[in-house]
């Protein structure tokens, strides 16, 4: 794998510069260390919220942190902001601070964990309830036409950022392997490897990584399948070679690194679910007003911010998605 220092790689527009970069480094992961919390009703190892102030020191193992990715040409992105003007997060930030608890519930220590990981050759199988069950290879997703897509990524844990994924939406893949009508949901599932991912082995979770979506939730246009950001192919740590980005749920639906795709009739059960059922429900849809267990989810940090900002109802997107949900006064939806 080429390793580059995004000061090599990243243009001026987008470049947060490195002091900055470990500054806002430090407000994050003074605080957002994981709590591993194990007490009654609390099964599930979902670091704690981001919700503490901020802190100025730079933990060491930052220091060293490089982007990780196959970069093969210049970050690049259409626009500098979202439709509601957040700057994109930048390229550096957003591959260096990732969940990928396969690897480490370190955030900062999933980019150096990931150099071996192989991601080629690769293939998704698509199965399960459809007409045309069928295998796609790399080769394969390549020919559905990429495109942009800037979206802002509202993790469970009250952080979020503003990424522009490169693409397709679900729904070409799927319709390509003909659902038939008893398919109501869709189960997406993690490659697993405890000799390549070692935070399999230190922790002790369903793996592999599972999670699900509704069939017409999957088939909504803002579902994206990803395989690239910033204009190029996704970093490991992002989820390479391909993953999900549902940008009005929070984070932990966006699997990544997916293998299996299988339509089914009945609602999957999540790694989350499985782990944690007294907090992580299905549903997941953002809402300020729906507090998760143990921290309000009225407030995020933009990361790269080091003030809250107010989280808007299913993250900003309920113009598109708010029709997927009838009476949306009804809390299951936000579980
Ligand atoms: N997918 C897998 N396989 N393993 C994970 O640990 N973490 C989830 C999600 N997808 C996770 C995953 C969570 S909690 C979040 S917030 C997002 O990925 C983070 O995506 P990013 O690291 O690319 O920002």
């Amino acid at each position: 794998m080429i390793k580059i220092k995004s000061s090599e790689i990243t243009p001026e527009h987008v470049y947060l510069s490195r002091r900055k970069f470990l500054q806002a480094m430090g407000m994050i992961t003074g605080h957002a260390l994981l709590t591993a919390c194990r007490g009654p009703g609390q099964s599930t190892s979902m670091p704690a919220a981001d919700v503490v102030a901020p802190v100025t020191s730079v933990p060491h193992e930052t220091q060293g942190a490089q982007v990780a990715t196959k970069a093969e040409s210049l970050p690049t992105a259409s626009a500098a902001a979202d439709e509601l003007g957040n700057a994109l997060t930048p390229l550096e930030a957003i591959a260096n601070y990732t969940n990928y608890y396969e690897f480490s519930v370190r955030k900062e220590a999933v980019a150096g964990l990931v150099g071996d990981f192989e991601t080629s050759p690769w293939s998704i199988q698509v199965g399960g309830l459809v007409e045309k069950p069928r295998r796609f290879d790399l080769d394969d997703l390549r020919k559905f036409e990429s495109e942009e897509r800037i979206y802002r990524m509202r993790c469970v844990e009250a952080w979020s950022m503003v990424i522009p994924w490169l693409g397709f939406p679900l729904a070409k893949l799927l319709k390509v392997v003909e659902p038939q009508s008893n398919a109501k949901y869709v189960r997406f599932e993690t490659f697993y490897d405890p000799n390549q991912m070692p935070g399999t082995k230190s922790m002790s979770l369903p793996w592999p990584y599972v999670e699900g979506l509704r069939l017409d939730e999957a088939l909504h246009d803002l579902t994206l399948l990803a395989t690239g950001l910033y204009g190029n192919p996704l970093p490991v740590q992002n989820g390479a070679p391909a993953r999900l980005v549902v940008p009005w749920k929070y984070g932990f639906k966006s699997i990544k690194s997916i293998v299996k795709i299988e339509l089914v009739e009945y609602m999957p059960t999540s790694l989350w679910m499985a782990s944690g059922p007294n907090e992580y429900g299905f549903w997941a849809n953002v809402n300020p007003d729906v507090p998760h267990p143990r921290w309000s989810q009225a407030t995020e940090r933009l990361i790269g911010e080091n003030k809250r900002r107010a989280t808007l109802l299913f993250n900003g997107y309920a113009e598109e998605v708010a029709e997927l949900y009838p009476d949306l006064d009804d809390r299951q939806w936000y579980y």
